[in-house]
């Protein structure tokens, strides 16, 4: 047992209090956050004449000394310290004595591990986003090598209207772009400092905060010290987008399973992306995606815990918030996790482009442009649509596609087709006349994918 307090105290600690109490566990995973944080504020403190310059001195060379040896290894961060704010205290004091005394000067652990948790998420949220992005590239990617790569879109997984690969791939880059903007938007929200709240009321010691903030890349200081030290919004809000990008990629995953199934055969998962089974020689699995989405629970948890652990502590610290770690952590390593994963998979997948093709051109996908082609020749659309329902009837009893279907047959439901319907309902026509802003068509594609690229650019 190692602690920062005990004057008041006349007993120790019972071990699995102690035990039960510690988080040196964990939180020592925010090292280099926490020494960051106390080299800006004695950088403060000797600014403001609170401690001297000699004293400012030592204590930097001691934590500075402290990040060196635990980076190199020869420094063990104990588990017998309470926390990782008494080794780092305590282990400075034991090198410099003394004024290593002077660090926790106007500092409190709660404005202290807020500030670690602050730099710690702010950190954690640049490298997810980076790896949105990375994800955003890859798929914009498979976009471009197939804008005419047809395939049959899909509502409550019947067979709708054809579209093309990129399409499909454009409705994941809208969803992680939306993604990197939740991110941007949470570490422009969070990125004020709580350094300098205290326990609760701030300090009677002259501190700087702006400075402080300043030194630690935040764009101010917190302005109530009570909010300042119990505030977890912002890991509240990444664990929310968090969850999202999770949705997100588990709905993928989904579709890549059933694009991978034998019935389907619209991909081949690379092998190195794929598992075995260890009694089924011919087995190839998506485990991959299954893992990714069943991690989505793990991240939903992680949320669900938060909240629930936030919704009924009074103003202001409470032990209860040293429960925000683990879960957060567990949440920004499975996603960070999964999307670097299925960003690998994705990358390595192969399309089966002709199954793909065949796929789209069955299941009466092209029955809208049908309907379409009557109302262009004049019919009510709600009378072409009963018309081409007629006629799926047919070729359904037929076990033939419309396009196979004589155009005796046509005109026996309706004498408005003429010759030209087989052009209007061929696959490649029914995609490309749909060149409305976002929809699947050549033309409104390529338009998509220039301003997607210059997008990524900016
Ligand atoms: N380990 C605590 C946490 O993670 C920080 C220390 C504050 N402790 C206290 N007794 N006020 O929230």
């Amino acid at each position: 047992m190692a602690q920062l307090w005990g004057g008041r105290f006349t007993k120790e600690t019972d071990q699995l209090v102690y035990n039960f109490n510690a988080s040196i566990t964990f939180d020592k995973r925010f090292y280099k956050q926490d020494i960051k944080g106390s080299l800006a504020h004695v950088a403060m403190l000797a600014k403001q004449g609170i401690l001297t310059e000699e004293e400012k001195e030592q204590i930097t060379d001691g934590l500075n000394g402290i990040l060196e040896d635990v980076e190199s290894g020869k420094l063990e961060i104990s588990d017998k310290y309470e926390d990782i704010h008494s080794f780092v205290e305590a282990t400075l004091i034991d090198r410099i004595g003394d004024p290593g005394k002077k660090l926790h000067t106007g500092r409190s652990r709660n404005d202290q591990v807020a500030l670690d948790m602050k730099l710690f998420t702010r950190d954690e949220i640049h490298e997810i986003d980076a790896q949105v992005k990375e994800l955003l590239e890859v798929i914009l990617h498979v976009m471009e090598e197939n804008v005419e790569t047809y395939m049959p879109g899909f509502t409550h997984l019947q067979k709708a209207q054809p579209i093309t690969l990129a399409h499909h791939m454009g409705a994941y880059f809208e969803m992680f772009r939306r993604d990197h903007e939740r991110l941007q938007d949470i570490a422009k929200r969070m990125n004020t400092c709580p350094l300098g709240s205290g326990a609760l009321a701030g300090t009677t010691y002259p501190l700087d905060r702006e400075y402080t903030a300043e030194l630690l890349g935040f764009d101010g200081p917190t302005l109530n010290s009570m909010d300042g030290v119990s505030d977890r919004d912002y890991l509240l809000e990444l664990l929310s987008a968090l969850s999202i990008i999770m949705m997100h990629l588990s709905r993928f995953c989904e579709e890549v399973i059933i694009w991978n199934s034998n019935e389907y055969q619209f991909v081949e998962i690379d092998d190195a992306y794929s598992t075995g089974s260890s009694i089924m020689p011919q087995k190839k699995n998506p485990d991959i995606a299954e893992l990714v989405r069943g991690k989505t629970g793990r991240v939903y948890g992680a949320l669900n815990a938060l909240l629930t652990t936030m919704k009924g502590i009074p103003l202001a610290y409470n032990k209860d918030m040293q429960e925000d770690k683990e879960w957060a952590f567990d949440a920004m390593d499975t996603a960070k996790g999964c999307i670097t994963l299925f960003a690998g998979m994705l990358k390595t997948m192969q399309f089966n482009k002709d199954r793909m093709e065949e796929s789209a051109k069955h299941g009466f996908t092209n029955a809208t442009d049908a309907a379409d082609y009557l109302v262009n020749h004049g019919v009510p659309f709600r009378d072409a649509h009963g018309i081409v329902g007629k006629l799926v009837l047919t070729c359904i009893e037929k076990e033939i596609p419309l396009d196979a279907l004589p155009l005796e047959e046509y005109k026996k439901i309706s004498p408005v087709f003429e010759e030209d319907i087989y052009e209007a309902i061929d696959l490649k026509t029914c995609v490309n006349k749909r060149i409305t802003i976002g929809a699947p068509g050549k033309d409104a594609m390529e338009k998509s994918i220039a301003a997607y690229k210059k997008y990524m650019a900016e």
